[in-house]
């Protein structure tokens, strides 16, 4: 009866027959075990290109929109990091008036060089959440970065860390500071005496976001930086980052299982962050690497992979991961441009609702399947959302869709749920091609990032404690629920 009911409540979309009504079961704890992780107030960032910075935040409409609907959810501005490959080919120029001069054969293409004025600090300024800004190490110019590391201290009350380097390991034979022997060794001898120079020129310590290589580690990491550090050199640093670009086919970087295990792969560097009592964060990351895949980064496929990736990376202990835009027009895994949205945003902002106002996370499957489930915690620890997460893949207009149904057990304290969807088409959707994902029902507009319709949620009661959510009519299905005391509400 329940489940005919859930059945015509969520199968309204035309689908295919459905093949098996396969189940997984899990328990709601009733608070936080001990183990569960801590939340950032704002763990979902961005991170901009750095000579692409000033015209995402001048000359593209959809950026403000964009990421004051996620101040909307949760009260914070997402936190920004300025950066990449282009931090490392830029000079700073005090008398210049210009935000930042280069110039470029074609605008899809990224400067070889450029030059950037105090007008490029004072525009990060302006941004209501806090900054972390990636200064030139590459040149070997301590005394042009120290510079520009100065302005950006005076000028910028929002300015969380300074980055001194963008991934060193793909220097050799490029910059100037890696013109003889570069390894790890030297890039970290070379790192924490940057770290001390620019921490004690800005008289300031906890500063540097240090790290910030993208091959694996244990070659490049935190833990092997750290090995390399004495306590004066940690005094200057802030935290930890790491840069990840999964890659892969569309299958692949949606599964649960592959998400999991990609993330397992900075557990070490994590704790190694952790002892010294500083965070660890991914400082730039996306699907894939170069401004992504065209057949996998704009596809709803990767807006359920960034949305399963919030979640799996904060309950790993990374405080906040910053998802890279770079060159305007010439970026498949942006969440807008100056045209069109991108399907990803829709999965970043289903993991910013997810999470807002959590202080706890943890996991109920152990990372091995296609299933995730997630409960967020609120900060006396009671469950406030859970999250669910159905990646078994399905290509739009293909074969036919299974279905999954999650039971949650242990919902004592409510006697209905409420649950948004978030869903397309299939996991190959793009906006771009005229298949909107819809969030509750909703859609992000193009150019100004507005939400639009009518917000729907999906109620079922609570039987005896339980609840059954069914996966007919998606392939990828995020059931995310707010509980109170009295009633438990799931978006889905
Ligand atoms: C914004 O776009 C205009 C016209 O394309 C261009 O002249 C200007 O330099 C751009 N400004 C920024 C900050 O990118
Ligand atoms: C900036 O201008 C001052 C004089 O106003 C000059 O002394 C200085 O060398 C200039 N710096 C650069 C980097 O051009
Ligand atoms: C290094 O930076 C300083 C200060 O910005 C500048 O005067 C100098 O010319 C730069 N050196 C090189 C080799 O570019
Ligand atoms: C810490 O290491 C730096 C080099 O990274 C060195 O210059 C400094 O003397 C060391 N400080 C102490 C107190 O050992
Ligand atoms: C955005 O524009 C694309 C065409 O480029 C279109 O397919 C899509 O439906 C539009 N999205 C919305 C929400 O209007």
């Amino acid at each position: 009866m329940f489940c005919l009911s859930m059945k015509k409540l969520l199968c309204v979309l035309p689908v295919l027959p459905v093949l098996a009504n396969a189940t997984v079961t899990y328990t709601v704890p009733a608070s936080a075990a001990t183990g569960a992780t801590a939340l950032d107030p704002a763990p979902v960032g961005l991170s901009f290109e750095f000579f692409a910075f000033p015209s995402y935040f001048k000359n593209v409409t959809a950026t403000k929109q964009c990421l004051q609907n996620f101040e909307t959810l949760t009260g914070k501005w997402p936190p920004i990091r300025i950066g990449g490959t282009t931090q490392d080919r830029a000079s700073y120029d005090p008398n210049i008036s210009a935000i930042v001069e280069y110039t470029v054969s074609a605008s899809t293409d990224a400067p070889t060089a450029l030059t950037f004025g105090p007008a490029f600090m004072t525009l990060a300024e302006t941004y209501a959440g806090t900054v972390v800004l990636g200064l030139n190490r590459g040149h070997d110019n301590i005394t042009n970065t120290i510079a520009a590391a100065k302005i950006a201290k005076s000028s910028m009350t929002n300015l969380l860390a300074i980055e001194l380097g963008n991934e060193p390991e793909y220097w050799s034979g490029v910059q100037p500071i890696a013109s003889g022997t570069w390894t790890p060794a030297t890039d970290a001898a070379s790192q924490d005496n940057w770290d001390i120079q620019v921490g004690q020129a800005l008289s300031t310590q906890s500063i540097i976001q240090a790290g910030n290589s993208n091959s694996g580690p244990p070659t490049w990491g935190a833990a092997e930086l750290i090995a390399t550090e004495n306590e004066t050199a940690k005094s200057y640093v802030y935290d930890y980052a790491h840069h990840n670009y999964p890659g892969g086919t569309l299958t692949s970087l949606m599964s649960h299982s592959s998400i999991s295990s990609n993330v397992g792969i900075f557990t070490a560097d994590i704790a190694a962050a952790i002892g010294t009592g500083k965070e660890y964060v991914l400082g730039e990351t996306n699907s894939v690497s170069g401004g992504g895949a065209a057949d996998v980064s704009p596809a709803f496929g990767a807006a359920l992979w960034t949305m399963d990736y919030v979640l799996r990376t904060s309950l790993a202990n990374i405080k906040r991961a910053y998802f890279h835009h770079g060159t305007i027009g010439a970026c498949y895994y942006c969440w807008w441009g100056r045209f069109d949205m991108g399907a990803p945003y829709y999965g970043a902002y289903a993991a910013v609702a997810a999470l807002a106002g959590g202080s706890y996370i943890s996991a109920l499957d152990d990372g091995s399947t296609n299933y995730a489930v997630y409960i967020i915690y609120d900060s006396a620890r009671k469950p406030l959302r859970a999250l669910l997460y159905n990646s078994d893949y399905y290509a739009a207009g293909t074969g036919t869709r299974g279905s999954q149904s999650f039971v949650l057990q242990g919902l004592t304290a409510a006697a209905s749920v409420k649950a948004k969807r978030l869903t397309a088409a299939g996991a190959g959707s793009r906006v771009d091609q005229g298949s909107n994902p819809t969030f509750g029902g909703q859609t992000f507009a193009n150019v100004t990032c507005a939400i639009g319709g009518t917000e729907v949620f999906e109620s079922t009661a609570v039987v005896t404690g339980g609840a059954t959510f069914y996966g007919c009519c998606i392939r990828g299905v995020a059931f995310v629920f707010t509980m109170s005391v009295m009633l438990m509400s799931i978006w889905i």
